[in-house]
C-alpha cells in the first residue's frame, strides 16, 4: 500500500536517543522552490509533522493570492498562513518536502520565513487512458503525484478511438461495445501485427465521482476530454449510424490518425453530442470541459452528401486559407461551445480548433509547438501551453534510448523541460492570457502504472518549477538536480518508479 504523502497518518511514537542526529529539514530543496525563504536567527523547532503539536495554520486575506501561504517557523512553533485551503495545503507540502524522506520522524525545521505564490493558476497533467487502460487506484496515484508536485488540473483523456472509459448510462453500447477491443496492435504503430484478445474497460459513474472528490481534497480539479468530432472510432463502432459512410466499424486495434470520424451533417450526431456532454457534466464539475478537436480528417466530410449539406445549408464557406470542411468542425465546436455555456460550463480545444472560426469563449491548448498558443493569445483567447517541443512525457528523455522502454519517439529530457519559458516573445497583454501549462501522457506504448510513473518522473518536479516559480526567477539547472535528487528520495520513499536521466542534455 502506497502511502500519501501528505495526508497526516497516526501519530508515531519516535524515540531519539540523547545523542542521536537530528534530522534537519532543508527549505532550498524543495521542489517546486518556494519564491522566497529568509532564514532567520534563532533556533528552530523540532516536530513530527505527523503530531504536529506546535504548528498552527489560518486563512488570512493578507495573502491576496487564493494559492499563496507564508510560513513562519521559530522556537515556540510553525504558523502557515494560507490565502485559502489550497495555500494552507501547500503550505504544509513544503515543510514535508523539506522534511524529505524524514517527513515521518522528528525533524528540525530552521527557523525562518518563507513566501511562496505560484506563478500560473492552471498547474496540469494530462493521462491517456484510451490507449491503454489504468486501474482506478493508479489515477488515484497519479492525482496523489499531481498534488506532490503542487498541480491543481488532471486533465482526463477518456474518450478515443481505442476505447470508450467512462460509463454512459444514455448510450450503453459506448461500453458495451466501445469500451473493449479485440486486438492489439504489436510493436510500433502500423506493424500490421496483431494480439488477439479482449482488451479494455471503463471507470464507472460511482469511480468517478469518488475520483473527482478525491482530487478535490487534494485541491486538484479534474477536466475530462471527449475528443470529437475526430478521435470517435469507439463510439462508431457502438452507434455506426453516426459516421458517414454507416461503417462497420471497429475500435481501433491501432495507434494513429483514422479516416472515419463523426458525421456532422447527421442531427443524430448532434443530438448525441448533447447528450454525451449533459452526461458528462453532471459526473465532473469541473468549469472548464474539455472538447478535443485535434486530428480531424476531412476526407469522409467531402464525400458525405450529409456533410455537404450542412455546409450548404449553415452558409459555411472557405476563407482566410481555411476550407469549408474546417468551418463544419468549428461550426460543431461552436454548437457544442453553446451546449456547455448554458449549463455554466467553458470549453478547452486542442490548436486545432483554431482552423476557422474559433468558438468565442474557447481556451485553446497549444500542443504543436507554442504558435498556436501565440496566435490564439494575440486575438484574446486564453491558452493553455503544452507544447510537444517542451511538454511531451511519451516521449523518450534520453538520447540514448538503448535499453529504455519503446517510445513513441522524440526526446525531451528533463533539462528541457525545466528550461521552457510558456510566455517567451509574447507582449504583457498576449502573456496575460497564457492561464497556465501542462504537459501530457499518452500512452500508445504505456503498458502498466510502473512505465506510466517511469515517464513522468521526475519530469514532472521540472514541469511544476516551470508552472509555479515566478517569471522572472533565473533558470539554474545545477541547483534543480540537487532538489530533483531529493525529490527522488521522496519518490523513493513512496514507492514511485522513476527515470535516472538528469544529466542528459
Ligand atoms: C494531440 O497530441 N493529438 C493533442
Ligand atoms: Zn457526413
Amino acid at each position: 500500500m502506497r502511502k500519501n504523502f501528505y495526508i497526516l497518518g497516526a501519530a508515531a511514537m519516535l524515540a531519539v536517543g540523547a545523542h542521536a542526529q537530528q534530522a534537519k529539514a532543508d527549505y532550498e530543496l524543495v521542489v517546486p522552490l518556494p519564491a522566497s525563504i529568509e532564514l532567520t536567527d534563532g533556533v528552530g523547532f523540532l516536530v513530527n509533522l505527523n503530531d504536529p503539536v506546535g504548528v498552527t495554520e489560518h486563512v488570512t486575506s493578507a495573502i491576496p493570492n487564493p494559492e499563496g501561504y507564508r510560513i513562519t517557523v521559530d522556537a515556540d512553533g510553525i504558523l502557515i498562513e494560507g490565502g485559502s485551503e489550497a495555500g494552507l495545503f501547500y503550505g504544509h507540502q513544503t515543510l514535508r518536502k523539506a522534511a524529505g524522506a524524514n517527513a515521518d520522524q522528528t525533524v528540525e525545521f530552521p527557523a525562518a520565513v518563507i513566501t511562496d505564490e505560484p506563478r500560473f493558476g492552471y498547474r496540469g497533467m494530462h493521462l491517456d487512458v484510451c490507449r491503454h487502460f489504468f486501474p482506478i487506484e493508479f489515477v488515484k496515484t497519479y492525482i496523489d503525484m499531481l498534488a506532490l508536485h503542487n498541480m491543481n488540473v488532471l486533465h482526463f483523456h477518456i474518450t478515443d478511438d481505442q476505447g470508450w472509459r467512462w460509463e454512459s448510462k444514455k448510450y450503453p453500447l459506448l461500453n458495451e461495445v466501445g469500451s473493449w477491443r479485440d486486438r492489439t496492435v504489436k510493436g510500433r504503430a502500423g506493424s500490421g501485427q496483431y494480439e488477439y484478445g479482449r482488451y479494455g474497460g471503463y471507470y464507472t459513474q460511482e469511480e468517478l465521482r469518488d475520483l473527482v472528490q478525491y482530487a478535490a481534497e487534494r485541491h486538484i480539479t479534474i477536466i475530462p476530454e471527449v475528443d470529437m468530432p475526430g478521435h470517435m472510432l469507439a463510439a462508431l463502432a457502438a452507434y455506426p449510424e453516426l459516421g458517414c459512410t454507416g461503417g462497420p466499424y471497429e475500435v481501433c486495434p491501432d495507434w494513429g490518425v483514422f479516416e472515419d470520424v463523426l458525421c456532422l451533417g447527421n442531427d443524430e450526431t448532434m443530438d448525441f453530442l448533447y447528450g454525451v456532454f449533459g452526461e458528462l457534466i453532471e459526473i465532473f464539475p469541473s468549469t472548464y470541459i474539455h472538447v478535443g478537436g485535434d486530428e480531424c480528417p476531412r476526407d469522409r466530410w467531402k464525400a458525405c452528401p450529409k456533410c455537404q449539406a450542412r455546409i450548404q445549408a449553415e452558409g459555411l464557406t472557405a476563407s482566410d486559407g481555411h476550407t469549408p470542411e474546417d468551418m463544419l468542425q468549428s461550426w460543431c465546436t461552436a454548437q457544442v461551445e453553446k451546449f456547455l455555456n448554458a449549463q455554466g460550463r467553458q470549453i478547452i480545444g486542442w490548436d486545432e480548433i483554431l482552423n476557422g472560426e474559433v468558438a468565442p469563449g474557447a481556451t485553446v491548448m497549444s500542443w504543436r509547438g507554442t504558435e498556436g498558443g501565440i496566435k490564439a493569445a494575440g486575438v484574446g483567447h486564453d491558452v493553455i501551453m503544452t507544447p510537444n517541443s517542451y511538454c511531451y512525457f511519451d516521449y523518450y528523455q534520453t538520447a540514448d534510448t538503448e535499453g529504455e522502454p519503446l517510445s513513441i519517439g522524440g526526446c525531451i529530457t528533463v533539462e528541457k523541460v525545466y528550461s521552457f519559458d510558456p510566455t517567451v516573445g509574447l507582449n504583457a497583454d498576449e502573456a496575460k492570457h497564457i492561464r497556465g501549462v501542462q504537459a501530457n501522457l499518452w500512452t500508445e506504448y504505456i503498458h502498466t502504472p510502473e512505465h506510466a510513473e517511469y515517464m513522468v518522473l521526475p519530469r514532472m518536479a521540472a514541469l511544476s518549477e516551470v508552472q509555479w516559480q515566478a517569471a522572472d526567477r533565473p533558470k539554474d539547472y545545477d541547483a534543480f538536480k540537487r532538489r530533483a535528487a531529493h525529490m527522488m528520495q521522496i519518490y523513493d520513499k513512496l514507492g514511485l518508479n522513476y527515470a535516472k536521466h538528469l544529466n542528459q542534455h
